[in-house]
């Protein structure tokens, strides 16, 4: 299985959007899926019509205070994602008292449920809150690769400076460096705003960031307000068309021989 963490302290970045677009991507691909929800506010729970209030399993079993330590107990965790065929761990607000709490011992939960479902799935693909707390932590000790949705426009990009340095404090205090991939996403190029923050993006990280970007794209609201995965909804829109060629490249350092992979833009 191979774990891919969606993350940025700011809101509103596009992250939920994009976690749910490559999911449906790889799961139109053939690849069994499975979506975390790790946001207290459950957007991805919501997106595929469940209640984060009353849905029945979530994350927040992973961090009581029985660990989970068998197959059988994570998999009866698993809910459905409406008829996608894929797979989720719900959220629910409970999640947001983990982020009250000492990190000590729970900073690797995910990772130790995800490895009890090591063979069940092809991709897990974990979705954070807008918070830099015991959440993010665990998603981030979680995957061998983050992305990290930018908005394009300047306030974002002082967003970015700050969840890179948590990234590399991280990094020292794990003594591993998480290979990254900014993702600009929301671009309007009518505006300025946009066109220019873009400009300083790829001048500012130039080794790090995804050469293409997402465009403002309506069909996004759509697909979420009825649910259902952006490329399902419209398969030759312009933003399912821009993230088809963002997954073409994820996979493509994932199948690349160790030699190449040193070369990518997610080293
Ligand atoms: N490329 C896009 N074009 C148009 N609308 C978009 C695009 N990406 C996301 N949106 C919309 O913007 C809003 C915020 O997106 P999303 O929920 O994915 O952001 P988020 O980073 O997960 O937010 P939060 O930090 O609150 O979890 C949603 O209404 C979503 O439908
Ligand atoms: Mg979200």
């Amino acid at each position: 299985m191979r774990i891919w963490s969606v993350a940025n302290q700011k809101g509103g970045v596009g992250k939920t959007t994009t976690t749910v677009a490559l999911a449906g991507l790889l799961a139109e691909r053939g690849a069994r899926v499975l979506l975390v929800d790790l946001d207290p506010h459950g957007s991805l729970t919501s997106y595929f019509g469940y209640n984060p209030e009353t849905v029945e399993h979530s994350t927040f079993a992973l961090f009581a205070e029985h660990m989970i330590s068998a197959r059988e107990q994570v998999q009866a965790l698993l809910i459905p994602a409406r008829d996608t065929g894929i797979q989720m761990l719900a959220a629910s607000p409970a999640l947001a008292t983990v982020e009250r709490r000492s990190l000590s011992g729970t900073g690797v939960r995910i990772s130790k449920a995800l490895a009890l479902l090591w063979d069940d799935f092809d991709y897990a693909l974990i979705d954070t809150p807008p918070v830099l707390g015991a959440l993010m932590v665990n998603a981030l000790a979680a995957c061998e690769k983050l992305l990290i949705p930018v908005q394009t426009e300047f306030l974002a990009l002082k967003g970015l400076e700050r969840m890179l340095r948590t990234l590399e404090m991280l990094a020292r205090s794990q003594q591993k460096a998480l290979p990254y991939l900014i993702i600009p996403t929301l671009f309007d190029r009518r505006t300025h705003a946009s066109v220019s923050s873009l400009r300083t993006l790829r001048n500012d990280y130039p080794e790090r960031i995804w050469a293409g970007m997402i465009p403002v794209d309506t069909r996004f609201r759509d697909a979420s307000r009825v649910g259902l995965l952006p490329s399902r909804l419209d398969a030759q829109s312009r933003g399912v068309e821009a993230y088809r060629s963002l997954l073409k490249i994820l996979l493509s350092v994932d199948n690349a021989p160790a030699a190449m992979k040193s070369s990518t833009a997610l080293r």
